[in-house]
């Protein structure tokens, strides 16, 4: 049990996306999603649990979390040592290979690769389905991070059957995105808050978790079809429906910015001229290209026109959870 187990954790960004919790406290979503895993965005995590240690002692890219922040870890970390049946505190060591600040779903990669090197240091032999499910309980986003490729979230009705299901683990067809970085900020309202706010006040958002379910049998189809138009248009549309839920909410918020609005331009008008690319986008500001490998060099020459070079992250399709 004293032995450190380091786990790796690829992010991953949804094309139909988890948006509402049916269950706050279990992390129940309103409706499953649907996500790609992505290279090279990984999260590396170290858990070492130790009887001599008077309390956790966690560490993100060498920086001790305080208080507050560490919270939501140590509640995991809780979870996990009841399920195990131990009591000794832990030393974790996170290290996050997602440019700082990129805003490309830091808690998926990371709660993900907690999950695996926490359970297994603590001496549970988790399968990958509860492994999903252990993750889920740390950030809804996470539970998809398990697999890689596209990877379908079926939402359940409890903690027993609220897992990811791999869609697609070896992709073989044309398709990658180009995160756009531009806010370095931290986040304006957390998508916890967010989703939160949106459920308990939209009026809208009755209309979303059926609207999402249809979105998710039409991107399955789109996927098995290879279509890459298809799943732009269908992960456009979804991720759109998600932020009209936050213009709706009370008080409303946003999280576009004026360069969010930029991007999008830049890449409708790309589309105007012949270019198979579409954008998604989650709870901040920064734009997801969705394209091809073929026509990444030609989205990336108009996009540098008007965005630094360093912005511009491309990213293929990512590998499940591993153990180093
Ligand atoms: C917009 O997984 O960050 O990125 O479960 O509260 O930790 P918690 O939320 P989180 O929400 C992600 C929301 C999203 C869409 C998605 O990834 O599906």
């Amino acid at each position: 049990m004293n032995n450190a187990v380091t786990a790796r954790a690829h992010t991953n960004i949804a094309l139909i996306k988890y948006w509402g919790k049916a269950d706050p406290k279990l992390i129940i979503p309103q409706n499953s999603s649907l996500s790609l895993t992505l290279d090279p965005f990984y999260t590396d995590t170290t858990v070492q649990f130790d009887a001599a240690l008077t309390q956790d002692q966690i560490k993100i890219d060498g920086q001790v979390l305080n208080q507050t922040a560490g919270q939501r870890v140590r509640d995991f970390l809780d979870l996990v040592r009841q399920r195990a049946g131990i009591t000794a505190f832990a030393q974790v060591n996170s290290y996050n290979h997602v440019p700082t600040a990129a805003g490309l779903a830091s808690s998926a990669s990371g709660f993900a690769a907690l999950a695996a090197a926490a359970s297994k240091a603590a001496g549970l032999t988790l399968d990958q389905p509860a492994l999903s499910r252990l993750a889920r309980r740390g950030s809804g986003s996470a539970t998809r991070s398990i697999y890689g490729g596209f990877v379908e979230w079926q939402k359940g009705h409890n903690d027993l059957d609220s897992q990811a299901v791999p869609f697609q683990e070896t992709i073989d067809f044309d398709i990658q995105m180009i995160a756009i970085l531009l806010d370095p900020r931290p986040k304006k309202v957390a998508s916890r808050a967010g989703m939160a706010q949106v459920v308990a006040t939209s009026p809208y958002y009755t209309a979303w978790p059926p609207s999402a379910e249809k979105d998710l049998i039409a991107m399955k189809a789109a996927i098995l079809k290879k279509d890459l138009n298809l799943i732009g248009q269908l992960a456009e549309a979804n991720a759109m429906k998600m932020h009209a839920t936050t213009l709706s909410a009370t008080p409303p918020f946003t999280y576009f910015e004026p360069e969010t609005l930029a991007a999008i331009e830049i890449v409708q008008s790309l589309r105007n001229n012949g270019v198979s690319c579409y954008y998604t986008m989650d709870a901040g500001p920064n734009v997801k290209v969705i394209c091809s490998a073929k026509e990444t060099p030609a989205i990336l020459t108009r996009l540098r026109q008007h965005f630094p070079a360093d912005h511009l992250l491309v990213a293929k399709p990512g590998p499940g959870i591993a153990y180093l």
